[in-house]
């Protein structure tokens, strides 16, 4: 039996995802480096460090730069991208995710954290959602980001509950591959082409409630 649900965040609980990608466009125009939406899908649920390395890689400049030189450009991509969540408020909740949270929270679920970004923390203070994540995974102490199940495992350990026993849901390949590996239920959303992996695929976060969910688990 499903009791607890492990969330990702970025894309799935806000639109962060966007605010992610146009931070990372903007620093790859900085480098000459070309953008394309596949880049920018490709990066979603990929740590900091390893973003940016997927993105010299697709320019072409993964040599060009020291490390000393990498965690400055990683440093003013996250100036940037704190400017904007600095001006989100509860209104940068998906459509339909309060209500999902609160059913989750009502029908006594479990609720965790498995998101790989480090400012976490202060996207869920804007959205005033604190207090639906009493259990966040730090993601500061993972030795694999997704695609690798670790992020979801300690989602799931944190609840005290069996990988078998967790819904994750995400937005990005790598994420539903990690929740996956992890052994746990997939939901993703999205686009059903780019997530086909997942164990469900909702086209947006409206779509996503307790009976959908449930409805897909008895087929
Ligand atoms: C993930 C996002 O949730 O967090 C990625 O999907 C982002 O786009 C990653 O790179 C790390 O975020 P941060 O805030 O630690 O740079
Ligand atoms: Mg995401």
């Amino acid at each position: 039996d499903i009791k607890g649900f492990v969330f990702d965040l970025d894309g799935v609980i806000t639109d962060t995802s966007i605010l992610h990608g146009n931070a990372w466009h903007q620093l790859a125009d900085s480098l000459d480096i070309a953008w394309s939406t596949e880049l920018g899908n490709a990066l979603k649920g990929i740590s900091r460090m390893d973003s940016l390395e997927m993105i010299l890689k697709a320019g072409g400049k993964e040599n060009d730069f020291s490390t000393a030189e990498k965690e400055k450009l990683a440093t003013q991509k996250n100036t940037n991208y704190i400017a904007e969540v600095d001006k989100m408020t509860p209104a940068n909740i998906l459509p339909g995710m309060k209500d999902f949270l609160d059913s989750l929270r009502a029908n006594g679920y479990q609720l965790s954290l498995a998101s790989a970004s480090k400012n976490a923390p202060r996207v869920l203070g804007k959205l005033e959602l604190a207090d639906y994540f009493p259990k966040v995974v730090d993601p500061a102490s993972l030795t694999h980001g997704k695609p690798d199940p670790e992020i979801y495992t300690k989602g799931a350990a944190l609840l005290d509950l069996k990988p078998e026993q967790c819904i994750g849901v995400e937005d990005a390949a790598a994420g539903v591959a990690a929740i996956n590996a992890a052994g746990e239920t997939s939901v993703g959303i999205g686009n059903d082409t780019e997530l086909a992996a997942a164990d469900m695929v909702f086209n947006d976060t409206s779509a996503v409630t307790l009976a959908n969910i449930k409805a897909k688990l008895d087929n």
